[in-house]
């Protein structure tokens, strides 16, 4: 019994077999690759990881042959075991493509920051990872599998790189890091691959989809397309897939170990307001009934999982963050589809009402805009000493713009602006209130 299960894009054929009552995977190298040393050579390679990794995050290897047919044609193939369940892409699909929760992510970035672990400490890189590639046990275990494309990072390897060496540039769109395209790949792609694995997982939306109109080097607002999810958690998808390799993380210890301080920061937000608002209300009024009136309001003060933390400190980094989804969801709201349904997210009072009008005028009169280049630096940040929920930025702003009236282009303009947000902090979250430009060179 031989069935056919998937014949895509890959190296490979994926059949089901059986040895005896149990189903296997036969992995048969196209037959067009035959004459390419390179391919046949990753391919042996595969078999090889396989037998030497010993994990339940990677499939078992039972071995590498080749096999000749009567009329002379010769096939080269690896049996290994299969994982009863499906691809993190099927899943998704199945899923009617709803992001995973907070929660989730943490539990899968840690298994295959483990997975991972082994792959590196065994001096191996991955240069695959997508979501594609990865499968879910029906215990919940993540697998990680097509190693056809992994490298074994010897150390006569990594010098090679510096003297421009070429390796085999394996590119999947939208996951494959510049420095690997260019056929740099380092431990560090893998990271990066990571990443946007994440952000196809927290958005619903592949990385290399042209939704996300992504180049190489930044995906710069896909964190608008996600919801309830901590900032913390945020940046750290963000360092993985940072654009200089050595800008990541380390190595899998440095990702593991920072992936734990994450976890424990949530579990100390999720604890302390809860502590906070018993012992306040037994203090202010020591009365049971007080007590419980605030504790059937209780559920809803305490963030869940998925909700952002509350009081959200006001720093440079924060304000940039904040600024930066202002400037995509502006991007979004004036652009050739008008998609102003995140304005709310970001603004209230008079910026909300004022940008909503000016993109319902541009989608009226049939115009839009385009930017580029923007580069944003916070200048100063101040909270008002009376009002802590209210706060000033100072920032400059760069950048290009393009306008567009009935589909042709009418003007460009290229700005470097200092401007002024005033801030407002709404059930613990910073929102822009209103905005004014200070001086402007064109
Ligand atoms: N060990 C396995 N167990 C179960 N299904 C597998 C296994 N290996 C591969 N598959 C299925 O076949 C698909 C393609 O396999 P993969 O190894 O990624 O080859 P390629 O991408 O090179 O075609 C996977 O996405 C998965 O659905
Ligand atoms: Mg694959």
């Amino acid at each position: 019994m031989i069935s056919l299960l998937s014949d895509s894009t890959g190296f490979a054929k994926i059949y089901e077999v059986y040895e005896q009552n149990t189903p296997k995977i036969l992995k048969v190298l196209k037959e067009h690759l035959n004459n390419q040393p390179k391919a046949v050579e990753l391919f042996r390679q595969e078999a090889a990881v396989l037998e030497q990794l010993n994990h339940p995050g990677i499939p078992k290897g039972n071995g590498y042959f080749q096999y000749q047919t009567i009329n002379g044609k010769l096939f080269h193939c690896l049996v290994m075991e299969k994982i009863d369940g499906v691809n993190l892409d099927q899943w998704l699909t199945q899923q009617g493509n709803h992001p995973i929760s907070q929660k989730q992510a943490i539990a899968w970035l840690k298994q295959l920051g483990e997975i991972l672990h082994l792959v590196h400490s065994q001096q191996w890189f991955h240069r695959d990872i997508k979501s594609s590639n990865v499968m879910l046990r029906s215990n919940g275990q993540l697998v990680l599998i097509d190693f056809g494309t992994a490298r074994e990072a010897t150390y006569s390897y990594l010098a090679k790189m510096g003297v421009g060496y070429q390796v085999t540039a394996v590119v999947s769109f939208g996951y494959t890091p510049l420095e690997q395209k260019n056929g740099h790949a380092v431990p560090q792609s893998d990271f990066f691959a990571l990443g946007r694995t994440f952000v196809h997982l927290l958005t619903g939306t592949p990385p290399g989809n042209n939704f996300w109109n992504a180049h190489d080097k930044v995906l710069s607002n896909w964190r608008t397309y996600t919801s309830g999810i901590s900032p913390l958690l945020l940046d750290f998808i963000d360092n993985l897939m940072a654009q200089e390799p050595g800008k990541r993380p380390l190595n899998t210890q440095v990702l593991l170990q920072r992936l734990e301080e994450i976890e424990q920061k949530l579990q100390q937000n999720k604890k302390i307001p809860l502590a906070l608002v018993i012992s306040a209300a037994m203090l202010a009024l020591g009365g049971f009934g007080y007590w419980v009136y605030q504790h059937s309001h209780l559920d809803s003060a305490i963030p869940s999982d998925n909700s952002p933390t509350r009081e959200e400190l006001l720093t440079k980094n924060t304000a940039q963050d904040l600024i930066e989804s202002w400037l995509s969801i502006q991007t979004a709201a004036l652009g050739p589809n008008h998609e102003t349904m995140n304005l709310e997210k970001i603004l209230v009072g008079s910026a909300l009402s004022q940008w909503r009008q000016i993109a319902e005028q541009d989608k009226v009169n049939n115009r839009y805009q385009k930017f580029f280049n923007q580069d944003l630096t916070v200048e100063s940040v101040q909270t008002n000493n009376i009002d802590q929920n209210q706060a000033q930025v100072e920032a400059t702003l760069k950048e290009a713009t393009e306008f567009y009236e009935n589909s042709q282009k009418k003007k460009s303009d290229n700005q470097t602006a200092r401007v002024k947000y005033n801030l407002v902090r709404v059930d613990g979250v910073w929102r822009i209130q209103n905005m004014s430009v200070l001086q402007n060179n064109r």
